[in-house]
């Protein structure tokens, strides 16, 4: 790839800094002027990313060794939307709440979009918009939360390795081994290079 060439990821996953309006949670709350976060930048924090063919999940070769190399051997549909999400206010309230999970949270976009805000190192707020093709890991132990967007649909892939556990552990749980783990691997590790780059 030419340096020139734009991330084919960038089509369908983009992030940004939030601003600090309380309006809408739907509304993209760019920061004026916007502040772009690279898929490299979100990387160090331990969110990977993936562009796939949302039109042929069942037969994408791409996503069938993700999953085996990730061990994902379980798989579902989440639509969020007020016919096919149980509990739809509830649950999309508690989706909001700032929370964590002892596992990775794996989200493939087949339809809509949404946002995924996570934090930086920080506590500032990223906002990772997820659409159509769009697949994301955030790694067990860091600390985000979900809406909706103006569009007000997403279809997800859920993927786990094992039985799936969705508990969400609301902020502070900051005791959990997922935590301290998170922390270890991608706060520390990183602080640990900046202060090796800052004498270099
Ligand atoms: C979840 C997302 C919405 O926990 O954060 O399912
Ligand atoms: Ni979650």
């Amino acid at each position: 790839m030419v340096a020139t060439d734009k991330d084919p990821r960038e089509e369908v996953i983009q992030a940004w800094y939030m601003d600090d309006s309380d309006a809408d949670q739907r509304l993209p709350h760019h920061k004026e002027p916007k502040e772009f976060v690279s898929l490299d930048q979100l990387a160090k924090l331990g969110v990977l990313s993936w562009r796939l063919d949302a039109d042929n999940p069942d037969t994408d070769p791409e996503l069938k060794k993700i999953r085996e190399d990730r061990g994902y051997s379980y798989m579902d549909v989440c639509e969020v939307c007020p016919e096919k999400l149980p509990n739809y206010e509830e649950k999309i309230k508690n989706f909001f709440e700032e929370h964590l999970h002892t596992d990775e949270e794996i989200r493939y976009c087949v339809a809509g979009s949404g946002y995924f805000d996570v934090r930086d190192r920080n506590e500032a707020w990223i906002r990772v918009w997820v659409k159509k093709g769009g697949m994301i890991i955030l790694p067990a132990g860091m600390y985000h939360r979900f809406t909706l967007d103006e569009s007000n649909y997403i279809k997800a892939l859920r993927f786990f390795v094992g039985e799936p556990v969705w508990t969400p552990y609301n902020r502070p749980h900051d005791h959990l081994p997922a935590r301290k783990e998170y922390i270890q691997a991608f706060l520390e590790k990183d602080v640990a290079n900046h202060a090796v780059d800052a004498t270099a």
